[in-house]
């Protein structure tokens, strides 16, 4: 057998494959980050990119080494024998917030707000949508602490979902306090399941010392039972003046902008760097495990990468996963046409000729030509084939003269057209 993919991994295929479904479609991909952008970018958000790798030790400060990413999921890359190693980036939240202080992007006016689009990498236990190359869509805003920038990225966020066409997606928003009010919450936690140790799974009962509240977010259903029949209470009863008054904002906001969101005490996330507003969103199609984005406010985040510090917030979401949702709900979708223009010659020496006509074509249409001669017959089925709208052939008769006999190929109505005259004909039809 011819060698394959890793696993977890896709290709993102073209139109037409035999074993396309949607979340592998290269085009439903493009479709997906061209939405956001037009999104994010009409907010003002503009674009960044960082490495795929980044030093093991910012995906550790920065993801937080509590987290399963960091714990079980990273992949290392050793390269130079001495050196710790880097890690392919398993979110892009980290990278940004350290490309913005290494970068010197406090100088740009705040809040700046920037995006990116890209693979990340976790070395997770495969199953459907949860991939160990996957892609998001990211936005973060740094430089302002204000709940209006929280409810602007919860707003976007369900933009680029209604964009998309997507209706059963929900919000769920949650406050995870400021960093004193989840020292209560894991004080009151680790009092809790401290006598019930034993019946606690291996890695809860390591959550247990280091960050108890990621109990809660435990994939073991047995500790989602012994959660049930202790009957936890949610962070938010924990949250202090500050980070309730900054909750109760966002909320109002969102309320009077018509967000609809359902407020679930019981928001953990996966990651070390959140406080206060986080949020996910979730849709019935890809099922209640799988989030399809989430975001948060990680004001602490610059601090803990060595930076001065800057407020930030943001939000991600999986691109496989929101084409997972488009299929479940069998969303209309942009279909990639064919060219405006098929050419061919009928004779071998006028194969290049006819080249060049669709070279020049291509300065302002889509011009696609054939490689061999064809007869007229099967010149028009290849043009069908390939979807184009219209055809051309180029014969003995048209090459002495200079024209092209172009067919559109729905009507069937012909009309001659000179080469010299082309482009500007071709411009009329886009
Ligand atoms: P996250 O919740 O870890 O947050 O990931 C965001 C989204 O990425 C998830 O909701 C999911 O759609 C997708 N995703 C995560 N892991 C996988 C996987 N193994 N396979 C397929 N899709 C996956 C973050 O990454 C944060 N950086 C978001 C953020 C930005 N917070 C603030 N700014």
């Amino acid at each position: 057998m011819a060698l394959q993919r890793p696993k977890g991994t896709q290709d993102h295929l073209p139109d037409g494959s035999p074993k396309l479904s949607r979340d592998v479609q290269a085009s439903a991909f493009r479709h997906v980050q061209n939405t956001a952008q037009r999104v994010l970018e009409r907010a003002g958000a503009q674009f960044i990119n960082t490495p795929l790798f980044e030093e093991a030790e910012l995906v550790k400060r920065g993801v937080g080494g509590s987290t399963d990413i960091v714990r079980k999921e990273m992949f290392t890359v050793y390269y130079f024998g001495d050196h710790g190693g880097y890690v392919l980036r398993p979110e892009g939240t980290a990278s940004i917030v350290r490309a913005y202080l290494q970068n010197g992007l406090k100088q740009l006016p705040a809040p700046l707000k920037l995006w990116t689009h890209g693979p990340m990498f976790r070395a997770e236990n495969v199953q459907k949508l949860r991939l160990r190359q996957f892609h998001q869509v990211d936005y973060e805003v740094l430089g302002s602490e204000g709940p209006l920038v929280d409810a602007e990225a919860i707003w976007l966020m369900w933009e680029v979902v209604r964009e998309l066409g997507l209706t059963g997606v929900r919000v769920k928003l949650g406050s995870i306090g400021d960093p004193e009010d989840r020292e209560a919450y894991n004080a009151y936690l680790r009092e809790l399941f401290t006598p019930q140790l034993e019946r606690l799974s291996g890695d809860s009962q390591d959550r247990l010392t280091r960050n108890p509240m990621r109990i809660l977010d435990s994939k073991s259903a047995e500790d989602q039972a012994l959660i049930r029949e202790l009957d936890v209470r949610p962070m938010l009863d924990f949250l202090g003046e500050e980070a309730r008054a900054h909750f109760e904002a966002v909320q109002r906001y969102l309320s009077v902008w018509d967000v609809p969101f359902d407020v679930d005490p019981g928001i953990v996330r996966g990651l070390d760097y959140y406080r206060r507003t986080a949020w996910e969103l979730h849709h019935e199609g890809i099922g209640a495990k799988s989030a399809l984005g989430g975001g948060g406010r990680y004001d602490g985040l610059a601090e803990q990468l060595g930076g001065a510090a800057v407020p930030g917030i943001g939000w991600a979401f999986g691109i496989e996963r929101v084409l997972g949702a488009l299929e479940a709900e069998g969303a209309a979708f942009p279909e990639t046409g064919g060219p405006l223009l098929f050419l061919a010659a009928m004779d071998e020496e006028n194969v290049g000729l006819a080249a060049r006509v669709a070279l020049q074509g291509r300065r302002v249409a889509r011009v696609e030509f054939a490689y061999r001669a064809l007869k007229p017959g099967n010149a028009f089925k290849e043009a069908d084939r390939r979807r184009a709208r219209l055809a051309a052939i180029i014969g003995s008769d048209e090459a002495a003269r200079g024209v092209l006999n172009v067919k559109d190929l729905a009507s069937g109505e012909q009309r001659e057209v000179p080469f010299a005259e082309l482009n500007t004909f071709l411009a009329e039809q886009v």
